[in-house]
């Protein structure tokens, strides 16, 4: 396909959305629409993109584009819009003309398949092949009128008349073109019609007139067709599109329990044999591991989970949880935390930029914010890490086999030794040694031989 170049129509303004944010911009799915259709270029190994915009949209896509996974696409604007045909022409006098097929793809599709772009560009043998699908009536679409066996034109569904309304079969706004030939067919359009808009769809009348034939490749699914111009389409979209990245996973034998309450992203790995149990969101390329139970009611973003993990009702951002940690009920991990093997997070913990090692447990009410925890040490509850001064965040630093005692303020910055503990409600403003035992505000140490237990409290 490396003679292809694609054109992306992405400038319109999408009134129907009702919104200041541009309509390709809107998301589904975690992406905007507009990266869905430059990875499905991606994905069909088109690497010469022109993105015809607004000043809206224009911003946007170079990171959109790396997002999805190119190397550049260029990007142009179109102002004002008068039209899909006119952004077309926008797009071609900007580009040098040469022999070989233009993809144009409406940015308005997120749900367009790597395949079916592949098929159309292979279908095109003379001016066009483009992709049309059945739907169901009533629809917005352009309907393709056919004479006999052949397309013989488009009509936009606000032009039409009552029979051609009853059509069902639908343009889809993804087309191969000779380009050539569609340099022509551009300069020819006209805007009489009911939008006094330049339609790209009314080249398709004018090839037949000029003896050519158009290819229609009828999609499969119309699903993967569906145009996005207002808020209810666009939950339909995210719908499809949802259910289509929950099938994907399953038949990669990942468990899921309700797919209807699960929200998934492009760009996740989750390991099979994995779990996901209802009312979870797992997002911006999160990874799971193998034979964990994610769910119900967690929010995964940006987070690496191990093997054999569960994590229920929490949330987890920007961190990574070891293998055979249990997390949750309602545990917030965040901010570049590291969970290490094994680690227990329970009821109401936070845990912020701090890195917990193996076996650590901190099972109910506690802050773990900029700090660092050894490994089997164990956390009361109501812990707090008070990292912040009002003025600068300071980082707590708790040795092996520490036992911090219910209620512990943690005064920092501060080290902790191995095998130190701290009594229920001390206050440590200063640094504990190794075995060191602290109890009181502030804390005093006690004696090395002092009975056991007297001060000290478990969790
Ligand atoms: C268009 C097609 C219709 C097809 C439908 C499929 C035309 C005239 N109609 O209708 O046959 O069934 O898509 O979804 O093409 N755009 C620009 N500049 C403009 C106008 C639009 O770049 O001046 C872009 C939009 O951002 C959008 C795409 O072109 O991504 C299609 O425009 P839209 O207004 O959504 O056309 P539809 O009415 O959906
Ligand atoms: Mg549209």
């Amino acid at each position: 396909m490396s003679a292809v170049r694609a054109v992306v129509l992405a400038a319109g303004k999408g009134t129907r959305m009702k919104s200041v944010r541009p309509k390709v911009l809107h998301e589904l799915c975690g992406r905007p629409m507009l990266w869905y259709v430059l990875r499905a270029l991606r994905d069909a190994g088109i690497a010469d993109i022109t993105v015809v915009t607004n000043g809206d949209v224009l911003p946007h896509v170079a990171a959109l584009a790396s997002d999805a996974g190119h190397a550049a696409v260029a990007s142009l604007l179109q102002e004002p819009q008068l039209g899909t045909g006119h952004a077309l022409s926008v797009a071609l006098g900007a580009l040098e003309p040469r022999d070989g097929t233009t993809l144009v793809v409406n940015g308005d599709m997120p749900l367009v398949e790597p395949d079916l772009v592949r098929a159309v560009v292979a279908a095109r043998v003379r001016a066009l092949a483009l992709v049309t699908a059945r739907m169901p009536l009533p629809s917005q679409f352009g309907r393709i009128v056919r004479d006999g066996d052949r397309v013989a034109k488009i009509v936009e569904a606000r032009d039409a008349t009552p029979d051609e309304l009853a059509i069902d079969e639908m343009n889809a706004g993804l087309y191969a073109y000779d380009e050539t030939k569609l340099r022509r067919a551009v300069a020819e359009l006209r805007a009489d019609n009911a939008q006094n808009e330049y339609y790209l769809t009314d080249t398709i009348a004018d090839f037949v007139r000029q003896g050519e034939a158009i290819v229609p490749v009828v999609a499969d699914d119309y699903r993967s067709v569906l145009g996005v111009n207002d808020r209810v389409e666009l939950a339909g979209a995210a719908a499809a599109l949802n259910r289509r990245l929950c099938e994907r996973h399953m038949r990669a034998g990942v468990t899921i329990v309700d797919p209807a309450t699960t929200y998934l992203e492009p760009d996740l790995e989750i390991a099979s044999d994995a779990t996901i149990l209802p009312n979870t969101a797992i997002g911006r390329r999160s990874r799971i591991g193998p034979h964990s139970d994610v769910g119900p009611n967690v929010r995964l973003q940006n987070a690496a989970i191990g093997a054999q993990v569960v994590v229920t009702d929490s949330i987890v951002i920007d961190s990574t949880i070891g293998d055979y940690a249990l997390v949750g009920p309602w545990t917030h991990v965040r901010a570049n935390a590291v969970v290490g093997t094994g680690v227990r997070l329970g009821n109401f913990v936070e845990v912020k930029n701090a890195s917990l090692a193996a076996g650590v447990k901190a099972s109910h009410l506690a802050y773990l914010g900029d700090a660092e925890i050894g490994e089997r040490s164990n956390v009361g509850a109501g812990t707090i890490t008070c990292n912040y001064d009002g003025r600068r965040k300071h980082r707590t630093t708790i040795g092996a086999d520490v036992f911090i005692g219910s209620n512990t303020s943690l005064v920092a910055p501060l080290a902790i030794g191995d095998g130190a503990a701290t009594g229920a409600g001390t206050v440590v403003l200063r640094d504990v040694a190794a075995g060191e035992r602290v109890v009181g505000n502030p804390a005093r140490t006690l004696p090395r031989r002092a009975q056991p237990n007297s001060a000290l409290s478990n969790d």
